[in-house]
């Protein structure tokens, strides 16, 4: 077992898988005794701890654990109870009574710890917890990768990395088998375990720019919201139960990178697309659509927000408390995208589902005084025929006038209202049903990266065998696939098992176990089978429900032990025959079976859709190719192949692919119906164990020799049993010192064998030598304790005696003493003795004196050098004071002249501003300068030629006046 220290990196999970080391020692220090501790058969609780108090005759007397109270049972119905080592044990097989009230306790034990994971032998069970656990972290992923099975406690992640591991060493393909009830928590877990795979193993490798939306890992987890809200819904017992099975096949590369994956589906339960119990919900994606948070679906669709406009989805809730459908729809309309769907197909994905709703609604009528139907109203059928891309008008003539084929011709037959409403619900589910099978053909389709795949682990979901008060063909199905795969276990476990006895050479008598359940498998799908039977009928057509039964009994009845009436009793549903499955008789009504099995579409609709005008319909109903080669012209692909045939085909491709796989089987287990976390009812659990082989696995394991220990650490452990015949200081070898141990001793010598190197043992001597080596270590600590006290208590003596010796001595002091106290002698004795004393004393004090001396002496010494000291000290803090004046008007000198300074600069700055400003303006002003010298000088030419003008004039002025002069004198004359 691991320390804390290991524990730790499991981080928060850690004590939800293995308790605190501390814990586990208190556990198993427990007061217990094996001869009366054990589990008494109660009405009420199944089963109550209790010892035993007396035994006689076959009848025990028990005394109830918690109240006290006295019991008288029968022998058989007392089991012994495990000692306290296999407290909260992590591997049930270990136990050494294998009995079912050890293991019920163990797990109830377990999950009040909230412990949810044990191993039982090959098994690894679950108990929902109804709650969320930090157990599934990125931390304890890693803690978990590349842990061997019993190095780690028991998870869901370790069966996932030994699946991986085991892929990786033996180069094999692997499958993990999840079942277990409706609600046991089976999905969760498959989830975990592709969580897992898509953590420790990604491929790093994009997928092709043209079909990318997302990385693989992505795509494969995307996978998971589009199938849930189409093929998962409310149910009594789970608010998201899924409705079919699952098998996910994720595929690794060389390097164990991921590769590829592929789903491959079973049994889609396709009656809730129009049927719900009241407490029940149809499937996700109705309500999804209808909450209008994406309007423009509910406007492409033609759907309304209103669930109840709907009676095909309405019958029951219409809300989950737990379930938010918005965020739903969020991720599914996501999902689609990540997926790679083409816009047109998405549309067409809403459409179909807006479509199956609307056939709810159609309205047909009787025609007067006929039985024929005819369509009243026609707005629904339109809608219809528009998101499905077909003609109205044909539709409806379809259904109420059907053409069908008579030897080689076609004739029209009439249909009555019922016949209509009929073949409208097979097809509104038909086309739901090949809708979800198209998806998931589509989703492998690009879940394929063509890159190599070398090996691949497989992860099965699917529902578990159950027993209903009603049992119809769906659970005969399911019930006969958990019986195949059951027997696939025992043959997987009775395998290995002969495995290792050979390996070990131990001689047994095999039984295969497989075999136990072959009686009722052979019933079920052997020629003349049910199966085989129930398919013939359907191609009668005269056939009915009492013609099926007769024949089942005429063929069956008393032939084989599997096959029983059934008892009827008060208040229990009809049934008609009944089954003894492995895990329990179930009693089936075969009511209806040939319809379902037929399961009769409308031919005439159907060509229709072939012809549709959206592709996607067209794809969904591909023509019908006649078969001819198979007898009774089978079709293939068509509608003419049974569910149940097609059931067998599928099972039988499953069963071939787990063969072909080195099997990991987990088993969910619900610990109540009410979904509350922590508490466990033990008659529920008890059933499913039985139901889901963990009991089987456990009552095979108890036929051969389930507990096997190494030689070596059997001779470890187990010496101290009869130390005597393994002599010391002398070579022995293990096997040869195991063989003598266990021949010297008083057990049964049946219920062990010797391999070549283990010792076998059966179920429960291991418990009896543990008890025995108990025993025999009790019997040596107490030796061992005796010596010790007994080593203690004559040292202890040894100490007593010598004070014995001493009080003697003191004693004769004493007397002595008193019989000299009265002796004049002795009184002068006393006299003079302090006086002895004070001598002593005088010579002291003059030593003290003389020290007293030297004392003075040097106090006045070191006074003195104190003072002058003293007096250097002051004239030392003189100076210091003085320079510290000093110092601080220096330092006021320096800010001073800083401050100056800092004003010089800034004036400095200032100026140097004023100075650039006045060079601009000198600038300007010399600029303006020239340009007037420049106009100045223009002026001045202009002035100069005036100037010569004015001269000219004034030339010509005397001239014209000389000449004026000359004329006036010449006038005068
Ligand atoms: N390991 C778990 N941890 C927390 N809750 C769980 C766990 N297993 C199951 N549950 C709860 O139980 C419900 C039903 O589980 P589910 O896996 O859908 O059951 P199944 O598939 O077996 O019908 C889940 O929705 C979840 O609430
Ligand atoms: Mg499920």
């Amino acid at each position: 077992m691991s320390t804390d220290a290991e524990m730790a990196a499991y981080g928060k999970a850690a004590i939800y898988l293995r308790k605190p080391e501390r814990e586990r020692m208190e556990a198993q220090a427990k007061p217990f005794d094996a001869k009366s501790a054990c589990y008494v058969v109660d009405p009420k609780e199944l089963y109550l701890k209790g010892t035993i108090k007396s035994k006689e005759g076959g009848k025990v007397t028990v005394v109830l654990l918690d109240t006290k109270e006295e019991r008288v049972a029968k022998e058989e119905d007392v089991y012994p109870m495990n000692p306290p080592k296999y407290d909260k044990i992590e591997d049930m097989a270990m136990m050494t009574h294998l009995n079912e009230a050890s293991v019920l306790y163990n797990l109830k034990e377990r999950y009040a710890a909230w412990m949810i994971y044990t191993y039982s032998g090959l098994f690894c069970a679950t108990v929902n917890p109804y709650k969320w656990l930090p157990v599934y972290d990125a931390e304890v992923v890693s803690a978990y990768r590349g842990k061997k099975r019993m190095e780690a406690p028991p998870h869901i992640f370790s069966v996932s990395d030994n699946a991986y591991q085991f892929m990786q060493c033996d180069r094999e393909n692997q499958s993990v088998l999840i079942t277990g009830e409706s609600g046991a928590g089976k999905t969760v877990n498959t989830k975990r375990v592709i969580q897992y795979f898509a953590t420790v193993a990604v491929s790093g490798v994009k997928k092709e720019a043209s079909k990318i939306k997302g990385s693989l890992e992505d795509q494969i987890i995307a996978a998971n919201p589009l199938l849930e809200s189409y093929g998962n819904a409310k149910t009594v017992r789970n608010d998201n139960s899924s409705r079919f099975g699952k098998f996910i096949r994720i595929h690794f590369g060389a390097t164990g990178k991921l590769a590829s994956a592929d789903i491959e589906t079973y049994l889609l339960e396709k009656s809730r697309v129009s049927f719900q119990l009241p407490d029940e919900r149809g499937y996700h994606i109705f309500f999804q659509m209808m909450t209008n948070h994406k309007p423009e679906i509910v406007e492409m669709s033609l759907i309304t927000t209103n669930p109840y406009d709907f009676p095909m989805c309405s019958q029951g809730q219409i809300t989950v408390a737990s379930i938010d459908d918005k965020a739903e729809l969020d991720a599914t309309d996501e999902a689609i995208d990540i997926l790679g769907f083409s816009s047109d197909e998405k549309v067409s994905i809403y459409k179909f589902t807006g479509a199956v709703l609307h056939h709810g609604n159609m309205k047909f009528k009787q025609k007067q005084r006929e039985e024929q139907a005819e369509p009243d109203g026609t707005d629904e059928a339109d809608k219809i025929a528009y998101l499905l891309g077909l003609n109205s008008a044909d539709m409806l003539k379809g259904l109420c006038y059907p053409r069908v084929k008579v030897g080689n011709e076609y004739v029209t037959k009439g249909q009555t209202v019922p016949q209509v409403y009929n073949s409208v619900s097979a097809l509104a589910k038909s086309i739901y049903e090949r809708m979800f099978l198209w998806m998931v053909i589509r989703i492998n389709q690009m879940l394929d990266t063509k890159q190599q795949r070398n090996f691949y682990i497989g992860v099965l979901d699917i529902a578990g065998f159950e027993i209903f008060d009603y049992n119809s063909m769906e659970q005969l199905c399911i019930n006969f696939t958990n019986e195949k795969l059951q027997q696939f276990f025992n043959h997987t476990m009775f395998v290995l098992e002969q495995e290792e006895y050979k390996k070990e050479g131990i001689v047994w008598e095999f039984i295969d176990f497989g075999m136990d359940l072959a009686s009722c498998i052979e019933l079920i799908e052997k020629p003349m089978g049910i199966f085989s039977i129930l398919e013939e009928e359907c191609m009668f057509p005269k056939a009915s429900d009492t013609s099926f039964k007769n024949k089942l009994y005429d063929q069956h009845l008393g032939k084989n032990k599997a096959f029983e009436k059934p008892k009827p009793a008060k208040g229990k549903a009809e049934a008609h025959f009944s089954l003894v499955h492995y895990a329990g008789t179930v009693d089936y009504n075969i009511t209806g079976w040939l319809d379902k099995n037929k399961d009769p579409l409308n031919d005439s609709v159907l060509q229709l859709y072939q012809k549709s005008s959206v592709k996607l319909l067209a794809t969904l109903y591909p023509p019908v190719v006649e078969d001819n080669t198979k007898k009774g012209g089978k079709k293939k692909g068509g509608s003419m192949q049974t569910v149940s045939s097609q059931f067998r085909e599928n099972l039988g491709k499953l069963m071939t692919n787990l063969r072909a796989t080195h099997p990991h089987f987990v088993r969910c287990l619900i610990p109540n119906e009410s979904k509350t976390p922590g508490l466990m009812e033990n008659f529920l659990v008890i059933h499913q164990l039985r139901c889901n082989g963990v009991l089987e696995g456990i009552r095979i394991c108890t036929k051969g020799f389930p507990s096997r220990i190494q030689y070596g650490d059997f001779k470890q452990r187990y010496k101290v049993l009869n130390a005597g015949v393994i002599p010391d200081g002398q070579f022995m070898d293990n096997k040869k010192a195991s063989e003598k141990l266990l021949g010297s001793i008083d057990i049964n010598h049946d219920d062990y064998r010797f391999g070549h190197t283990k010792v076998f043992f059966k179920a429960g001597l291991l418990g009896v030598l543990e008890e025995m080596r108990d025993e025999k270590l009790a019997a040596l600590v107490t030796m061992t304790q005796a010596l010790c006290r007994g080593f203690l208590m004559r040292r202890e003596y040894v100490k007593m005696m010598e004070r014995r010796e001493s009080i003697y001595t003191i004693q004769y002091n004493i007397r002595s003493f008193m019989n000299v106290k009265h002796w004049p002698w002795m009184k002068v004795y006393y006299k003079i003795k302090p006086l002895l004393q004070s001598a002593e004393t005088e010579k002291e004090l003059a030593n003290m004196k003389e020290d007293y001396a030297k004392c003075k002496e040097a106090l006045v010494k070191a006074e003195t050098k104190k003072k002058e000291l003293e007096e250097k000290m002051v004239a030392l803090l003189q100076e210091k004071n003085d320079l510290q004046l000093q110092v601080a008007s220096d330092s006021e000198n320096l800010s001073d002249a800083e401050e100056r300074c800092e004003g010089l600069i800034k004036s400095k700055i200032q100026l140097e501003a004023k100075l650039k400003e006045t060079t601009e303006r000198l600038e300007d002003e010399e600029e303006i300068n020239a340009e007037l010298t420049a106009k100045k000088r223009k002026l001045e030419d202009e002035c100069s030629e005036l100037k010569k003008d004015i001269d000219d004039l004034e030339l010509t002025l005397a001239k014209v006046e000389k000449e004026k002069h000359a004329t006036e004198n010449k006038v005068r004359d």
